[in-house]
């Protein structure tokens, strides 16, 4: 399999400078909770957070909708929980990439049912050809075409996920 670099770690960069300052205007006042989801969004997470100026809190969320290859299992479920209540907050989902929707459209429907003040979605990467599932994205990094895309976070099979680039792996088990 071959990498190609579809996004450079300057494009990223810059691009979540000004996501960064979106976010800083849209919300004038109080503590942002973000709600980054293991494990793709930990790189976009730890850069994004430090683009935004205003007091945060940091939580974790774990979920599963693939299996270990790049097709989705269409089951979603919670593998690792929040560690506080939302119920009053700001809540901001930090998210690497939405594809089909089912993983998002769940969370949404997860989260709102514990009475956050508000809850909203930042995704690094949208891929809206793909999706089965509508789902409202308030903050988006870049629209790609329908190409798998490892690096920054993302992985496929686990690897990648350490590359500061997104590149598309090419020439790997298509994608249906
Ligand atoms: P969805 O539920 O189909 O929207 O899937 C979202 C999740 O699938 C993301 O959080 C990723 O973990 C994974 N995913 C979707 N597309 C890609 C990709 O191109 N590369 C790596 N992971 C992907
Ligand atoms: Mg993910």
């Amino acid at each position: 399999m071959s990498l190609r670099v579809l996004l450079s770690s300057e494009q990223i960069q810059t691009r979540i400078q000004e996501l960064g300052a979106q976010i800083d205007a849209d919300y004038p006042s109080g503590t942002l909770t973000l709600v980054c989801i293991l494990k793709g969004a930990f790189v976009f997470l730890a850069d994004l957070s430090r683009a935004i100026h205003r007091n945060t809190v940091i939580e974790f969320m774990g979920i599963s909708s693939y299996g270990k290859g790049k097709t989705s299992s269409g089951e979603v479920k919670v593998t690792k929980d929040l560690d506080i209540s939302v119920e009053g907050a700001n809540v901001l989902i930090v998210e690497d990439i939405v594809d089909s929707g089912v993983t998002l459209s769940y969370l949404m429907q997860v989260l709102r049912q514990r009475k956050p003040q508000s809850v909203r979605i930042a995704a690094l990467l949208d891929k809206p050809e793909r999706r089965l599932r509508p789902v409202e994205v308030s903050y988006v990094g870049f629209k790609i075409p329908d190409e798998f895309v490892v690096g920054y976070g993302l992985d496929y099979g686990e690897k990648y996920r350490n590359l500061k680039d997104i590149c598309v792996l090419e020439d790997g088990p298509p994608t249906p």
